[in-house]
């Protein structure tokens, strides 16, 4: 069979070859064949990847399907994330419970794509074990969606098109977002950093940013759809611009005329702790980019940084923050930790929540160490003990949490503005949406005020969320 497979050693290397811009233009032959037939994407992982799936759904709605649940879709796509082991396992969780489905549904086209698709491990249990899977793309091709769709309809032959390297820059791409209010922006893809336990690298390929005036003008446009929020999304943002060769534009020079824009609200992630330079911090100053950073630390010992390959050291962090503090008083500050690295002492765990406390941390992911097939760290010969590292992670949430409710506090009493997502998932009489401290805010309020900002005078402060009530 005639199959196009990844290679993550191949995936490795980086060339130095300029990025090629391509244009999305749905081929005429592709125009009618959703007409009258449903899809579905099912959404893993990052939101890299709820971007793509958005990008997605617009290709196939351009082809004429229309949006179903997933049992009545005609074609149904999974995207799929591979940051850690037990994305991997809800994945495969979900395409076991696929096969009756299939078997009810002959004609269904299923299609795999995301990051665990460039891994050659997938690809050879999707061929051994998984015959209900059509179609497997990966993250560089997901603009060839028409094609593949186009081929498992009329051929028998199962579609592995996987890619290693990457490829263009799709522009024009159409987008069916989830909301009309909020947008995700992709302003590059990939990521050289190379952090010895990310699979990333691999499987999103070398960094490449899109030119400042593409991304402007889908700002542009969104501003004129009645947007109000866009997100920034990026492995590590703060490398914008840096594989431009013609041009000298950084990421706070795209902050700044993003800014511009009159959008009401800009957030970013992800920043990596060494890119992040006082020009952006300065830029956090506007009033329309928002008073919060994710600034992932991984770890607060010295001996842990360095095997992770992240380049920089507990203490030149902690510079980092207090300058940014000193231009933004009022920041708030999440982070991303791992516990559980090979290798990793008692003592550098002390040194990680030691780091939290310094910080003053307003909220963090935090993760057990996931040894990634591939990855340097994987072969590490000193992997911790799952009760040890599940141990930490324990102890680690109580600083963690710690942090989340103080940070919380400082809103009681106050007013904040807040962009209403909806109503509350707990309680129908209740709305829910973020401050531009990313604070979760449920309050009450009036329901015509969905999809605006308004005044919420904050009343209580728990640990995950505010309560409050809308103001004039
Ligand atoms: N194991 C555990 N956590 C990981 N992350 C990335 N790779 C791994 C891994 N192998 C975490 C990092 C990163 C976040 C997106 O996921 O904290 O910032
Ligand atoms: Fe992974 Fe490090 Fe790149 Fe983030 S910066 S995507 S953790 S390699």
């Amino acid at each position: 069979m005639d199959y196009n497979r990844p290679d993550l050693k191949k995936a490795r290397k980086r060339t130095f070859d300029k990025t090629l811009e391509l244009e999305f233009k749905l081929d005429e032959k592709y125009y009618h064949i959703g007409d009258n037939k449903k899809y579905n994407v099912i959404t893993f992982g990052c939101q890299g990847n709820e971007a793509d799936s958005e990008v997605m759904s617009g290709i196939l709605e351009q082809m004429g399907f229309t949006n179903s649940c997933k049992e009545d879709a005609d074609v149904l796509i999974i995207n799929t994330c591979a940051i850690r082991e037990n994305a991997e396992d809800r994945f495969y969780g979900t395409v076991g419970g696929l096969k009756a489905l299939k078997m009810k549904k002959k004609d269904m086209i299923i299609c795999i794509c995301g990051c665990m698709a460039q891994e050659e491990k997938t690809i050879t249990k999707i061929l051994e074990k998984y015959p209900q899977i059509d179609v497997v793309f990966g993250t560089h091709n997901i603009h060839m969606l028409p094609e593949y769709i186009y081929r498992a309809q009329n051929t028998n032959n199962r579609i592995i098109e996987v890619y290693s390297t990457e490829g263009s820059i799709v522009e024009k791409l159409p987008h069916t977002r989830l909301s009309n209010k909020k947008a995700w922006v992709n302003i590059m893809f990939g990521c050289d950093e190379f952090c010895t336990y990310c699979i990333v690298p691999y499987t999103r390929g070398k960094e490449r940013s899109r030119r400042p005036q593409e991304i402007i003008k889908e700002v542009e446009g969104l501003v004129k759809d009645g947007y109000l929020e866009i997100t920034l999304l990026g492995q590590n943002v703060n490398a914008y611009g840096k594989d431009f060769k013609d041009i000298d534009y950084t990421f706070s020079n795209l902050l700044l005329d993003l800014s511009d824009t009159g959008i009401e609200r800009i957030r970013y992630t992800t920043s990596h702790p060494r890119d992040l330079d006082i020009e952006t911090m300065k830029a956090m100053q506007r009033k329309n980019i928002m008073p919060h950073l994710h600034l992932p630390v991984q770890s607060g010992s010295n001996a842990i940084l360095k095997r992770m390959n992240r380049k920089y050291t507990h203490e030149e962090y902690l510079e980092k923050i207090k300058k940014l503090k000193d231009l933004n008083p009022d920041i708030s500050i999440t982070t991303d930790i791992i516990v559980g690295f090979p290798g990793e002492t008692e003592e550098d765990f002390l040194d990680t929540l030691r780091l939290c406390e310094e910080v003053d941390y307003e909220g963090a992911f935090t993760f057990i160490y996931s040894p990634r097939e591939g990855t340097p760290a994987a072969k590490y010969s000193d992997q911790i003990d799952p009760k040890v590292s599940h141990d930490r992670l324990d102890r680690l949430h109580e600083v963690i949490n710690s942090g989340y409710l103080k940070g919380n506090k400082r809103f009681e009493e106050k007013v904040v503005k807040v962009l209403v997502d909806g109503t509350s998932k707990n309680d129908p009489n209740m709305l829910c949406g973020y401050s531009e401290h990313n604070k979760l805010v449920n309050f009450k309020g009036n329901k015509d005020h969905i999809g605006s900002i308004v005044n919420v005078k904050i009343n209580e402060a728990k640990t995950w969320f505010l309560i409050g009530e809308e103001v004039e």
